[in-house]
């Protein structure tokens, strides 16, 4: 078993310390945030996944699993040291790699013996190679420092699962050490592993997330199309599903990826190609058209209605996907302020987002409109004019039609989310707006 340290405790890096743990490594999670480390040490974290809390405690009861704001005490005593800090996007649509060159330096001054540094964040093809150059140019003792890929494919909310069982373990290699290392790391998971070099690491990462999002955007684009023509975007979905070259995963049509990574994924390789002199048409289509999607609902609404203005609006789901608190690139952050731009009066409800999303919109008037929360669906449907579908929350699928019939004033809905089959639609007295499928009057 091996000693390792992880920098950052956000969504990766946190999530493979955990589990890194599990699977009887000693693991030593660092963070620069005193707060978080000692809310972690009392079992809290940072983050809502399942599962994560309970395996944080349990591994750091046992010993093998430690918080600490002290880098160089836990990177000295690492065999491998895991960089899972955030790689934000920048305004020209490029990955920060502030974070990284800070873990970088910090680890070219602390390591005292070998040690293999494997960057798990995220980061445009060549990083790896940089990285390593930087420590050795700030090297501080005569170690051999080795720099290897092993980008993340978790999704939030099933991020413990994902990485406990995930489908392959991709190591980008540049020496039989380092790969015997991360091979030997990840044995006790008993996961396909593929190494290949340190590039083809970095790429795999983006073109996978890219290819999902443009497999998204394209539903999304048909589904636009299926409202003009009369089809049915889910009808469609399923009889292309049975194509297992196509599959049936991700061809749910919507209002627009959102989340900390497709948007950000998609946007930094195009930067990437543009960078290389290269025109990544395919990919600048999934973004364009993302872009126009995220927005649809609004556009119904406005259509539909000759005002917006005083109407109670209700909105079910804040956050940009079920299973997570996250609000990055949410379609309720997108539709929110320009229902309230119009002068709606707005009651949200959302399971867990709603602390994170009333810090930037707090309870009372913001411009013409005004907002407040509920957690509970009736009451954010009692007597609403309007209702918006943002994010499928268990909770709110499971919400009977019956219950907007009953508790709204006029039940006009917006779906976001294609929630309801049009056949129970129709034998119910609702008004129904979805995507890529035909309005119900
Ligand atoms: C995504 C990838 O799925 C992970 O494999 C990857 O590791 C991760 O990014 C990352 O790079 O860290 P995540 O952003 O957590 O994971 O969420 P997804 O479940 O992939 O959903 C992303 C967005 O696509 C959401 O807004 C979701 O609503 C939307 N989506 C997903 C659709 O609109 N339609 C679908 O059929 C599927």
């Amino acid at each position: 078993m091996y000693n390792i340290a992880v920098a950052g405790t956000g969504y990766v890096g946190l999530v493979a310390g955990v589990c890194f743990a599990e699977m009887g490594h000693n693991v030593t999670c660092v963070d620069i945030d005193k707060e978080k480390i000692e809310s972690m040490k009392k079992g809290k974290s940072p983050i809502y996944e399942t599962g994560l809390e309970e395996l944080m405690e349990r591994n750091y009861q046992k010993g093998n699993l430690n918080f600490t704001t002290n880098h160089q005490l836990a990177y000295e005593k690492a065999d491998a040291i895991f960089i899972g800090v955030g790689t934000p996007e920048q305004s020209d649509g490029s990955a920060n790699l502030s974070h990284i060159a800070t873990v970088a330096r910090q680890i070219a001054e602390s390591v005292v013996k070998d040690c293999l540094v494997v960057v798990k964040s995220t980061v445009p093809v060549g990083t790896n190679d940089k990285v390593e150059q930087f420590i050795e140019d700030f090297k501080v003792n005569d170690v051999h420092i080795e720099v290897a890929s092993n980008p993340e494919f978790l999704s939030q909310g099933s991020a413990v699962k994902d990485t406990l069982s995930a489908d392959r373990i991709i190591i980008g290699v540049e020496s039989k050490w380092a790969e015997k290392m991360l091979k030997d790391i990840y044995k006790p998971f008993k996961i396909p592993i593929v190494s290949v070099n340190r590039r083809s690491a970095e790429m795999t990462k983006y073109a996978s997330n890219d290819f999902l999002a443009l497999k998204i955007s394209y539903m999304n684009d048909i589904a636009n199309l299926c409202e003009l023509v009369g089809a049915n975007i889910q009808d469609v979905a399923k009889g292309m599903s049975y194509d297992p070259r196509i599959g049936d995963k991700f061809l749910n049509a919507g209002i627009g990826y959102g989340g900390s990574c497709f948007p950000k994924d998609t946007k930094a390789l195009e930067f990437l190609a543009k960078e290389n002199g290269y025109d990544l048409k395919t990919v600048k289509a999934a973004i364009d058209v993302n872009e126009g999607q995220k927005g649809i609902l609004f556009k119904k609404a406005k259509n539909r209605m000759i005002t917006l203005s005083g109407l109670k609006v209700a909105v079910l789901g804040l956050t940009f996907k079920p299973g997570t608190d996250d609000l990055r690139e949410a379609p309720s952050l997108e539709n929110i302020p320009l229902l309230l731009e119009q002068g709606a009066d707005i009651v949200a409800y959302d399971p867990i987002g709603i602390n994170n999303f009333s810090k930037l919109y707090p309870t009372g008037y913001h411009g013409n409109g005004k907002i407040s929360y509920t957690h509970s669906i009736e009451e954010a449907l009692n007597e609403a004019n309007l209702c918006f579908i943002f994010t499928e929350w268990n909770e709110i699928k499971e919400t009977s039609i019956d219950t907007f019939v009953t508790k709204m004033k006029t039940p006009i809905i917006f779906d976001g989310r294609n929630i309801y089959s049009l056949e129970d639609v129709k034998n119910s007295s609702i008004e129904y707006h979805s995507v890529g499928r035909e309005i119900v009057e």
